[in-house]
């Protein structure tokens, strides 16, 4: 089978440094992409673009910001003419009782989750290609109602939305707009966005494998097969879907008859 069906082109991945969009740029440049990554923190940012290796390019950005977006898409445009493939993953949130939302909070996810992922789309139109690949990182939170969620988890439902919306938008230029909703992927986010020890994960985990059909609980790479696939030609017949990873969590039921 052919591996490097991304050779040569030109992918961003915001908030790139840890977890999904790490392991996504990773699997990005294993099909053969030059990657960016952006994230917040300079010296993260640092630390995976070496890991990450020379197809690596690191911009340190806050995707909530509309002059960081745009210098994003000036620093690509000024390299690269243009961007095949963009996966707008930063974002975050955490469990809190509807009775203990602050205002603070309530802002902070909107902003991040939602006006970030419309001013990076917006920011890089005029650098996307033609037939570029839009991907957008939601969640499966968007359909469950689990507890303590319910900003986070619309936040990732508008996300899903801006998807089908900018899919009719970016038809005449050929331009495809998927999401994908992960289901539980432990990554960094799990101690410092959600407050877990390493303990309380391993208990998470322990537990909700077996509500998982597969048995596990994803990994950051699993997603960064399912964007290989959606950013590929091997997609080129799919647009406006959502791609649900989470080994059949919220389909299918797990339990014995
Ligand atoms: N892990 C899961 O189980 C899961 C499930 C469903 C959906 N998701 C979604 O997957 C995405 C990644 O989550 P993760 O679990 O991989 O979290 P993570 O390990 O905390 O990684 C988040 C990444 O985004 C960056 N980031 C956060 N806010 C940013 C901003 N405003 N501007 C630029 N970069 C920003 C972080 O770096 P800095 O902090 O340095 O900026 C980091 O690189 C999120 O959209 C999350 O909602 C995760």
């Amino acid at each position: 089978m052919e591996t490097q069906v991304l050779k040569g082109r030109v992918a961003l991945v915001t908030g790139g440094t840890t977890g999904i969009g790490f392991g996504s740029a990773k699997r990005l440049i294993e099909a053969g992409a030059i990657v960016y990554i952006t994230g917040r923190r300079q010296q993260v940012l640092d630390e995976a673009v070496a890991k990450l290796g020379p197809s690596a390019h690191g911009i340190q950005a806050d995707a909530a910001s509309k002059s960081d977006a745009q210098r994003v898409a000036d620093t690509i445009k000024a390299a690269h003419g243009q961007l095949d493939i963009l996966f707008a993953n930063a974002g975050g949130g955490h469990a809190t009782p509807l009775a203990d939302l602050t205002e603070e909070q309530i802002d902070s996810e909107l902003s991040i989750n939602v006006k970030g992922v419309v001013l990076t789309v917006q920011s890089l139109l005029g650098v996307l290609k033609d037939g570029a690949s839009v991907i957008l990182n939601a969640s499966i939170t968007a359909d469950m109602g689990l507890p303590g969620f319910a900003v986070y988890a619309a936040t990732k439902a508008a996300v899903r939305s801006l998807a089908r919306s900018w899919t009719t938008d970016l038809k005449d230029r050929k331009i495809r707009v998927n999401t994908i909703s992960p289901g539980v992927v432990p990554t960094e986010g799990y101690s410092h966005e959600q407050k877990m020890t390493q303990q309380q994960v391993d208990d998470y985990v322990a537990r909700v494998a077996s509500e998982i059909p597969v048995g596990r609980v994803g990994t950051v790479e699993d997603i960064g097969d399912a964007l290989v696939f959606l950013a590929s030609d091997a997609s080129s017949f799919i647009t406006g879907i959502d791609l649900i990873v989470d080994g059949g969590q919220t389909r299918v039921y797990a339990g014995k008859n």
